[in-house]
């Protein structure tokens, strides 16, 4: 029997009890590609911690982590080339929510998925300012808190309320995105935005929400929530209605029912632009 659920719950709760010991202090924050794209201190300080207890538990394995990826588009490329030909890698978001974090918000999670040849096998989200442990391995169901979670299956835009997320990227994936909004916020009963990609999946999967798309996402946003939400009974696909990859940029994660009425409303959304 192994392990890797149970020790990636504990390293999740670990970075997780950390980041909340510190949310409202000083810290140093940091601009990467740009004034809204940003990393702190402790974001260093969560992939750190998580990178040495993973390769204490799992020497062999393979880590990527948001913040160890020097110039993201590169080494994703050569890792999604192979990734199907890697016995186990780990996908590290350090702190999926940086920009609440910054602000003192408290909606921010850590990330934590296992892939092995290619296939998800354990997703673990928390979310620590309210103790939120989110989980999933794969064919055994989704869980939050040890209590079985299922996705909410409305098949009626109108009773849905969906997520979606701002990007860094102004002039590509965040255009698209407030295209989609446009659309869909006349369509859905409600839109909210709550910063952490990763916590929208987990409320997909525990019902909370009904859809969450997103535009321009890397894999160690979601991943860990992908499994979440398929083992929760929801659908994950791109937004042309292919089924989820590893590399989807382009993100729907459902409950299955209403995935391809959104799929129709975000072509529309483009179509008509704003
Ligand atoms: C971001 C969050 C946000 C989403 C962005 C992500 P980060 O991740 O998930 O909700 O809209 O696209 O980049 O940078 O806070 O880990
Ligand atoms: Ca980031
Ligand atoms: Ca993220
Ligand atoms: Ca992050």
């Amino acid at each position: 029997m192994n392990n890797y659920l149970e020790v990636a719950k504990q390293i999740a709760k670990e970075a997780g009890l950390l980041l909340e010991n510190r949310v409202t202090d000083e810290f140093q924050v940091e601009q990467k590609k740009n004034v809204f794209d940003l990393v702190t201190e402790m974001d260093l300080a969560s992939e750190k911690l998580i990178k040495k207890q993973i390769k204490k538990h799992f020497p062999e394995h393979q880590i990527i982590g948001e913040e160890g990826v020097s110039d993201g588009t590169d080494n994703l490329e050569a890792l999604f080339d192979h990734i199907a030909d890697i016995p186990f890698a780990w996908i590290v978001d350090p702190i999926d929510g940086t920009t609440n974090y910054v602000n003192g918000l408290h909606s921010y999670t850590v990330s934590i998925a296992l892939v092995s040849y290619g296939k998800i096998l354990i997703g673990v989200i928390y979310n620590p300012s309210l103790d939120e442990m989110f989980w999933a391995e794969k064919g055994k169901g989704a869980f939050l808190n040890g209590n079985s979670i299922h996705i909410n299956p409305t098949e009626k835009l109108n009773e849905s309320v969906i997520s979606t997320g701002f990007p860094t990227d102004i002039e590509g994936a965040r255009k698209y995105v407030l295209q989609g909004i446009s659309q869909l916020g006349i369509v859905a009963r409600n839109i909210r935005v709550l910063g952490s990609a990763a916590l929208h999946c987990a409320y997909v999967a525990a019902g909370k929400l009904n859809a969450y798309w997103e535009i321009g996402i890397n894999v160690w946003d979601v991943a860990a929530g992908v499994l979440i939400v398929k083992e929760a009974g929801g659908n994950v696909i791109d937004t042309l209605g292919n089924p989820y990859q590893l590399s989807t940029r382009n993100l729907i994660c459902s409950n299955g029912k209403i995935d391809q009425e959104l799929v129709t409303q975000l072509k529309k959304a483009q179509a008509t632009g704003f």
